[in-house]
């Protein structure tokens, strides 16, 4: 099989990752550096970054978990509380990627791959986590407009963000705001700051996944295309 595939389907990276760990002269093949496109086998003693391959490496599993509230995003808690790793059958050491609080619904997805974990968590990938956001009171043009251009939090101020108001009265105000960030509690924190309480929090997306057809506790697998997806990031 050819290199590149053959590593790919190990879990070692995306195909596109592994063509560069050639190019940069990261792997041998029986102790000469892999020219790309060469066919491999079982039989091949591989040596990448300098570490033996590992041939019995775990397979990779990823899914989305349309997680309810009142769970946990750890994998695993010392009080015995429901986490979202228990809301998942498989036989493979899955954990989270980023958090949710115990009170917030929504999309969460969880993986075995540590390098996909590190791309989505990483604070330079641009990647947009999009929120449902039920809020108290009527948010105004003006105060949306500081929401969007940033709020300071612990000195700090938060990137901009994007936001779209799907429905408002007097009372309270649904909005889709997207933020690139993932601070402690950070949508909450944004909308106390500005005097409107978040009644209800869920994530309905990350980057270009969606929770589209996922009902709340349930969770499945992601497509080829979506895992290619984030190693892209
Ligand atoms: N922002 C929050 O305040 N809570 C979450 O769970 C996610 C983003």
């Amino acid at each position: 099989m050819r290199i590149n595939k053959f590593l790919a389907e190990l879990g070692v990276g995306s195909r596109r990752a592994i063509d560069k760990m050639i190019e940069e002269k990261k792997i041998k093949v029986n102790g000469v550096l892999a020219e790309s496109g060469i066919k491999v086998d079982k039989t091949d003693n591989i040596v990448i970054n300098g570490r033996p391959l590992n041939f019995e490496r775990k397979k990779k599993v990823y899914f989305m978990l349309n997680k309810p509230k009142r769970v946990l995003s750890t994998a695993k808690d010392e009080r015995g509380r429901k986490t979202v790793v228990d809301l998942i059958d498989t036989k493979e050491r899955i954990f989270p990627i980023g958090r949710l609080d115990y009170d917030t619904e929504g999309l969460i997805l969880l993986t075995n791959d540590g390098e996909v974990f590190n791309k989505v968590i990483h604070p330079r990938t641009e990647v947009y986590k999009t929120y449902l956001v039920e809020a108290r009171g009527n948010i105004n043009m003006s105060t949306l407009n500081k929401l969007k251009r940033g709020i300071m939090l612990d000195d700090k101020i938060t990137l901009p963000a994007k936001a779209k108001i799907i429905l408002a009265d007097e009372k309270h105000t649904v909005l889709h705001f997207a933020i690139k960030e993932g601070r402690n509690r950070q949508v909450r924190r944004m909308f106390e700051s500005v005097g409107h309480n978040v009644i209800n929090l869920k994530r309905i997306m990350l980057g270009e996944l969606n929770l589209d057809g996922l009902e709340i506790g349930e969770y499945r697998p992601l497509t080829k295309k979506e895992i290619n997806y984030l190693y892209s990031l």
